[in-house]
């Protein structure tokens, strides 16, 4: 390998990330520092929200997150499937010798896509340099970061959908033959210099695969999504991240907390911290299932993992709109939130859990809404009427 920078030091024997914030394996030097992106104003990036179940990134996670990540594949914990795939294509690339296929990992946030960038580059054993798509704001900030990536190393891009179209260009002739192609000068004069790349791995993540361009999409060799976490898989990481914050938790609270974490590590991960607090200041520091559930009901999150938010959007389509179905945009309007927030953060987990469908005509409270708020399920017929 050429590197020029120093490689990933191999992950510890027990794979338990450093616990002290920003000083994990992970902190590579990047291009632009690591995770410059998480400080830029932007909905995709560190959010200031004040619920405990937002799967956004929070400003507090991103130190705490770096802390808890896995640094391999063995040490990740559910997504078997993925984790099988990649096994398989990490293992055979470096067999070859050769850069990892281009990866693009899509699915609701909160659910690990960046931690599996970093474990990617780990088991390849190259550093990650991470940016955002909507912080690469000039062709020239994407050719620098470009131009720069030594052989086999890898480029994470974090919201890959909303990388401007001027800028996407320039990704296609680089991920598809590890060249650039940069226009010189204007006008009749005007021409065109192809600058070589090192062949490296593009890691693309994304909320919205529906929006990546086609041309984008087709030059990822290795797509896959990551679906929400079983409650096992949860509270496996649950006590895996109470072991390196040097909590006692026993297994009712573990599953206590897994129950309300909506399938989503970010939110488990975070809901610990809280519980952790309550359970210092409230008890004697452990968390007992009685202490998680104390402190579980003074953030305001019920059994299902359910908050304010999404109780008042069932609620909405229920009594102002009959049920469904119903468009987002009118749900937008009567709760006041923005429609692209409610696609891709409230919404997603309601429909896992069978609350909520989304049909051609629009969304529609199921009979397990009804239920929750102890309401009857009206009929089909009172449905259209
Ligand atoms: N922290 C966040 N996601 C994780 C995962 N999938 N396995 C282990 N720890 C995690």
């Amino acid at each position: 390998m050429t590197s020029r920078r120093n490689p990933v030091p191999p992950a510890a024997a027990d794979d338990v990330a450093d616990p002290v914030p920003g000083s994990s394996a992970h902190a590579q030097p990047t291009l632009e520092g690591e995770h410059a992106a998480e400080h830029e104003p932007d909905r995709t990036l560190p959010v200031m929200s004040d619920r405990p179940v937002d799967p956004s990134r929070a400003d507090d996670d991103v130190q705490y997150e770096a802390g808890l990540r896995p640094r391999t594949l063995d040490g990740y914990i559910g997504q078997d499937r993925v984790r099988a795939n990649m096994q398989v294509s990490i293992a055979a690339a470096k067999g070859r010798g050769e850069a990892l296929d281009h990866v693009l990992l899509y699915g609701p946030p909160g659910l690990g896509k960046t931690t599996l960038a970093y474990v990617i580059g780990n088991e390849l054993g190259v550093p990650v340099r991470a940016t955002a798509g909507p912080v690469i704001e000039r062709p020239g900030d994407l050719a620098a970061i470009l131009t720069n990536l030594a052989e086999r190393e890898v480029l994470f891009i974090d919201e890959i959908h909303r990388m401007p179209p001027a800028i996407e260009e320039i990704l296609y002739p680089a991920m598809e033959d590890f060249e650039l192609d940069i226009v010189i000068g204007q006008g009749p004069g005007a021409r065109s210099v192809k600058v070589p790349l090192q062949p490296f791995t593009l890691i693309g993540a994304t909320t919205r695969a529906g929006l990546l361009t086609s041309p984008l999409r087709a030059r990822f060799g290795i797509v896959h999504r990551l679906d929400f976490y079983q409650e096992g898989d949860i509270e496996e990481i649950v006590r895996r991240s109470a072991r390196i914050l040097g909590v006692a938790i026993d297994d009712a609270a573990a599953r206590e907390l897994a129950r309300r974490s909506r399938g989503t590590p970010r939110i488990a991960n975070r809901l610990l911290r809280r519980v952790r607090d309550y359970a210092q200041v409230r008890a004697d520091g452990a968390i007992t299932q009685e202490v998680a559930r104390a402190a579980l009901h003074l953030l305001e999150v019920d059994d299902q993992g359910f908050d304010d938010i999404d109780r008042r959007l069932l609620r909405t389509i229920i009594e102002k709109f009959n049920g469904g179905p119903v468009g987002i945009s009118s749900i937008a309007a009567a709760v006041s939130e923005e429609r692209d927030t409610i696609e891709d953060i409230y919404e997603p987990f309601l429909i896992q859990v069978g609350f909520l469908d989304r049909t051609p005509r629009g969304r529609v409270a199921t009979a397990r809404a009804y239920q929750y708020f102890g309401l009857d399920v009206p009929g089909r017929d009172q449905r259209l009427w």
